[in-house]
């Protein structure tokens, strides 16, 4: 870095990389040709569930080479705190009934699985033709209830991660890579 650039947040935001830019792009593409052989001939209609997932969809639908449709639906589980308070909140609903559609939920992480747990029981009772899962991260030593996630990227620690679409206080979405405090206190975890 010259002495004219600006600090650079992205590249040094103080954290550890824990899963760098370029692995998440490899396994966004296995997962975006596993997506596509199974959902040939299917009516793919994608619920993404905001914020957090918003960077993981838009770049896996650019690996699926089939005809589909998306949607979104906010939920709130965490406030500032990285604390799940396990009550879940719809902050904004589907745009279209998802009736009838193969319904794909694609989620930025599984921590306890309330959250997915919730959206799954909603989305079944609203009659789509079949209904899976597509999570970026798992964190099975966190798990409260087990929800069954057909498409996973990676399997992580029990650590409270930022980054590509997940954030600490809304902030440090924008990073490509997965990332984790360097200082462990900077992030105050206070975890049921
Ligand atoms: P769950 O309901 O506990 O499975 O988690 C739901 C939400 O909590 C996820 O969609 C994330 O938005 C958030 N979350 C869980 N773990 C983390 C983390 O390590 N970093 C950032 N957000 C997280
Ligand atoms: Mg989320």
């Amino acid at each position: 870095m010259t002495a004219n650039q600006p600090a650079s947040f992205i590249h040094d935001p103080g954290l550890e990389v824990l899963i760098t830019e370029a692995q998440i792009h490899t396994r966004i593409g296995e997962m975006g040709e596993q997506i596509t052989k199974d959902y040939q001939g299917k009516n793919l209609h994608l619920i993404a569930v905001l914020k957090g997932a918003c960077v993981f969809l838009s770049d896996l639908i650019r690996h699926i080479d089939l005809p589909l449709t998306i949607d979104f639906i906010g939920i709130s589980s965490y406030g500032a705190s990285t604390k799940s308070s396990g009550e879940v909140k719809i902050t904004k609903d589907l745009d279209k009934s998802p009736t009838g559609k193969d319904v794909l939920v694609v989620e930025d992480i599984i921590d306890t699985g309330l959250t997915l747990n919730y959206l799954m029981n909603i989305f079944q009772s609203r009659e789509v033709n079949s209904i899976n899962i597509a999570a970026l991260l798992d964190k099975p030593e966190r798990h409260e209830i087990e929800v069954d996630a057909q498409y996973l990227g990676f399997t992580i620690p029990n650590l409270f991660v930022v980054g590509y679409g997940l954030d600490f206080a809304e902030r440090y979405r924008n990073l490509p890579f997965i990332g984790v405090p360097k200082d462990p206190d900077a992030f105050v975890q206070s975890k049921g």
